[in-house]
């Protein structure tokens, strides 16, 4: 009989989902994206799916900045990267039917997407499986840990998720009624 191999599950790639609700400026953060009249077009949105024209958000939000800082602090501590800050930040709102398309953030170490306002609860953002591209011999036969294209990461209002900006997401139709979804990129502080 065999006996169990050691395994090594190696090079993990981190994203974090943290609850960062109930900080001071919520309720303002919601009302100024739920009511946003002058929103634009992204090459990147799809469907019923606007974004806002400031790409500096988070500056009229200390303690939402505040609560992303913290966040961000531990999840680079956790990976090993030096310390980031908050470089670009922006919002999008969409209704039902709207998604954004594949891509990755440039010019940024980790990025980060903010729920301050799902209307039904539940919403989603994917992520691709950034070594498939790699692998392009592996015929599969089911899918496990080690052989799954990407993964789904549910999130609801309040949540706030921080990943590697080079890993390609994109979101499915939105179903969950209307979505206000707050990004940002970072740099090393300096
Ligand atoms: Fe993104």
């Amino acid at each position: 009989m065999l006996k169990l191999p050691e395994s090594y599950d190696l090079f993990p790639i981190l994203i974090s989902k943290f609850d960062i609700s109930n900080y001071e400026e919520e309720d303002d953060v919601i009302d100024r994206v739920l009511h946003d009249s002058d929103l634009g077009e992204h090459f990147l949105l799809q469907g019923e799916a606007k974004t806002s024209k400031t790409r500096n958000f988070l500056i009229d939000y200390p303690t939402l900045e505040v609560q992303i800082q913290a966040a961000i602090d531990q999840y680079t501590k956790k990976v090993g990267l030096l310390t980031l800050k908050p470089t670009n930040s922006w919002y999008g709102v969409y209704e039902n039917s709207g998604k954004i398309d594949r891509h990755n953030h440039a010019n940024s170490q980790v990025s980060g997407a903010y729920y301050p306002y799902v209307e039904d609860k539940y919403t989603s953002i994917c992520f691709d499986n950034p070594t498939m591209v790699l692998r392009p011999t592996d015929i599969w036969d089911e899918v496990t840990k080690y052989s799954e294209p990407g993964k789904e990461i549910v999130v609801q209002s309040g949540d706030l998720v921080l990943f590697p900006s080079w890993v390609y997401h994109y979101t499915t139709p939105n179903q969950s009624g209307k979505r206000c979804v707050i990004s940002f990129d970072t740099q090393i502080k300096g």
